[in-house]
This record gives structure tokens, C-alpha cells and sequence, in this order.
């Protein structure tokens, strides 16, 4: 059986969304993959609860508890290869991973981006998509490289900015969209695997 380890800092809504479509899409009978870990920076993540409810491992690795970054990705790195995972999913993960990270995982590492990459990198993609008067806006699934939001993209998600949006109404719509194209994102990328 193949493991997938998620990674995430909040809701947890898009691992919630990857779990589901495993059960629904019985993902360990068709493609001999589960869900193995959930793993958080923060104890009080809601998604925590989601994945335990769900019969999934969780951890938890604060990382203010770490002297550095590389310390708490030495840790990290620790806690997600006890899983041995074929992929590793940042699902909201709000960390910047070291150099040294991503090149542990590198060919199986994917995050989402709540932006049409390359525009909007990094923070407040919404506000920014707004007061750039942006027509559109949307998320990105890529493979992780060692620049920040950068790295091949897999899939990408279009939805409109309407006049009255403020950032979290953008947000929601975006979101929708993300838990539509995470989980047939990972499927697919599994499925190429093999
Ligand atoms: C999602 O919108 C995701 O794209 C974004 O955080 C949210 C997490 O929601 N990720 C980033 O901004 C990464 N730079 P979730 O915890 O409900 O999945």
C-alpha cells in the first residue's frame, strides 16, 4: 500500500476533501493508496479532528518549539518518513520549507496555491487579485521546487472576481473550486506513479 502524508496549519478543508474522494472513489482497492498521516504545526488545527474521526494518524510539531527552520524540518521530515510516504501533500501548510526539504521529497511533493501561479506568489493572493482588478482568479496544484510557489503545474482552476468581492467572499469561491482539483490532482499523479 502506497502512503500519502498530508501536511497542514488550519481547516484542513482540502485534506478533507482528498479524504473523501479516497473513500468515495475506494482509492485503496483501485490504486493501493491511503491517506497514512495527518501532521500539523499547530496542536489546534480543525483538521486534526477530521483526520482522527477518520481513523487517520495525526501528529503534531509546533514549530516554535525548534531552534530554526532546518531544525524543525529535520524533525518534520523525521515524523513524515515513519509513514515512508509515496507523496507528500501541503494542504494549507503555512510554512516555508528549507532547500534541504524539498529536496528529500522532491518528485513527491505537491501543494495548492490559492492563485492562477506564476501571477500572486506567496500571501493575500485574494486582496491582491482584487486590487490589481483582476477578472479572474483561481488555484494552482504544482509539484514543490525549491522557489516558493514555483515548480510544474498540474492543474489549475478558473473562477471570476465580481465587482462587489472582498477577499474572503473571492476566498470561498476559490476554496470550492480547490477541493474539486486537489483530490483528481493527487489521484492523477498517483495513477503516473504507478
Ligand atoms: C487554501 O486556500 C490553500 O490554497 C491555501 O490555504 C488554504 C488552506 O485551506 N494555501 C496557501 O495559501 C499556501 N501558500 P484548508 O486548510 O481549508 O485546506
Amino acid at each position: 500500500m502506497k502512503n500519502i502524508v498530508v501536511l497542514i496549519s488550519g481547516s484542513g478543508s482540502n485534506m478533507a476533501a482528498i479524504v473523501r474522494r479516497a473513500q468515495s472513489e475506494r482509492w485503496s482497492e483501485r490504486l493501493g493508496v491511503r491517506v497514512a498521516a495527518v501532521i500539523s504545526n499547530k496542536a489546534d488545527a480543525k483538521g486534526l479532528v477530521f483526520a482522527q474521526e477518520n481513523g487517520i494518524a495525526t501528529a503534531v510539531l509546533d514549530h516554535k518549539a525548534y531552534p530554526s527552520r532546518e531544525a524543525f524540518d529535520a524533525a518534520l521530515m523525521q515524523e513524515i518518513d515513519r509513514h515512508a510516504p509515496a507523496l507528500v501533500v501541503l494542504a494549507g501548510f503555512m510554512r516555508i520549507l528549507t532547500p534541504g526539504f524539498v529536496a528529500h521529497y522532491a518528485g513527491r511533493l505537491l501543494n495548492i496555491h490559492p492563485s492562477l501561479l506564476p501571477a500572486f506568489p506567496g500571501l493575500h493572493t485574494h486582496e491582491r487579485a482584487i486590487e490589481a482588478g483582476c477578472k479572474f482568479a483561481g488555484a494552482t496544484v504544482h509539484e514543490v521546487t525549491a522557489e516558493l510557489d514555483h515548480g510544474p503545474i498540474l492543474a489549475q482552476a478558473v473562477v471570476p472576481v465580481l465587482p462587489d468581492d472582498t477577499p474572503d467572499v473571492l476566498a470561498a469561491r476559490v476554496l470550492t473550486q480547490e477541493h474539486r482539483i486537489y483530490p483528481q490532482a493527487v489521484a492523477d499523479f498517483l495513477q503516473r506513479q504507478g
